[in-house]
């Protein structure tokens, strides 16, 4: 009973390692995803966007980007910052990670790739 009862503190210790160590590689991250979303040679949301940990700059042409962790999944956020058109056939947010019928990109291509996309992503859902 006592060895069963201390091999499971072991592996209780050994998961909560292992999951320190899986967030701390998330928040060494995350620093990119602020770059990629402020830089405005790469996705440059702040032109649209209010979003946290930016003070001075706001934009209220798109929504505030707090809150929306809770607001959609990590598989909706994907698709907003890949090509919101599919969400919303309207939208006047560009697609990033597809260069599908803008025929005027030369060359050719997607402005963040499906890497940097998962980076913000990962920033977009802890804002909660
Ligand atoms: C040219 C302006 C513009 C830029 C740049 C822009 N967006 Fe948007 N975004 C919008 C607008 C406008 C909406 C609201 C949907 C609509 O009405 O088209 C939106 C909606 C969103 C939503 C859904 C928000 C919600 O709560 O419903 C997310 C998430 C989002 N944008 C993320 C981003 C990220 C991340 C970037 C940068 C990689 C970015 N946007 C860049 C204009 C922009």
């Amino acid at each position: 009973m006592k060895l069963i009862h201390s091999g499971s503190i072991y592996f209780s210790l050994l998961l909560l390692g292992l999951s320190s160590i899986a967030s701390a590689e998330k928040a060494k991250r995350l620093p990119w995803a602020f770059e990629y979303m402020t830089n405005p040679q790469k996705g440059n949301c702040i032109a649209c966007h209010d979003i946290p940990g930016m003070s001075g700059h706001q934009s209220n042409f798109g929504p505030s980007l707090k809150g929306v962790g809770v607001r959609w999944s990590r598989d909706e956020l994907v698709q907003w910052v890949t090509d919101a058109r599919v969400l919303k056939p309207d939208t006047l947010m560009p697609p990033y990670g597809t260069h599908q019928a803008l025929e005027k990109v030369n060359p050719a291509r997607s402005a963040l790739s499906a890497d940097q996309i998962k980076d913000i992503v990962d920033a977009l859902q802890t804002w909660r």
